[in-house]
């Protein structure tokens, strides 16, 4: 009989399992480090209890706040990828009470509309 069959199907198994685990963080590190690059992080964080560099609330709102709150809206990814290419207005301010910056300036200089739209994408899944 032979006793290898289901010692390697086990193996196979688990390499499968690693092989998917290691996929989805290889595309967490791609945003991040396209988020990085874009200078992104300079206003944001990911997490919801991200602080701004004075220890008090952050320059932009956390990213999985925004996820939350968009959350259902299928005009988000078009808006939000508008919003970052464009910048948004200190007059009609979203984040009001989760951030301290008055108004997010165009990243059109630092990322391409494609980029920002993967990021958007990215971001808005977050959990
Ligand atoms: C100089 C600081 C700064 C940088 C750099 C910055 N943001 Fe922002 N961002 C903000 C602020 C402040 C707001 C909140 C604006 C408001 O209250 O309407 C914001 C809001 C957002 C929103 C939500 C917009 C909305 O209408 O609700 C998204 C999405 C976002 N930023 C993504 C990004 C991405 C992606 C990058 C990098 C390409 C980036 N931001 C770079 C400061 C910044």
């Amino acid at each position: 009989m032979n006793t290898e069959f289901p010692r390697n199907a086990l193996i196979g198994l688990a390499l499968l399992a690693a092989s998917s685990t290691v996929l989805a963080d290889a595309k967490d590190d791609a945003m991040r480090h396209l988020a990085s690059k874009s200078g992104c992080f300079i206003c944001h964080g990911i997490e919801l209890d991200a602080k701004g560099p004075d220890g008090l609330k952050p320059v932009g709102p956390p990213w999985k706040a925004i996820a939350a709150r968009y959350k259902g809206d299928k005009n988000a990814p078009k808006n939000l990828t508008a919003a970052v290419m464009g910048g948004t207005s200190p007059y009609s301010r979203h984040w009001k009470e989760e951030a301290s910056g008055v108004a997010m300036p165009p990243n059109g200089v630092a990322i391409r509309e494609d980029d920002a739209r993967k990021l958007v994408d990215w971001i808005l899944k977050l959990k």
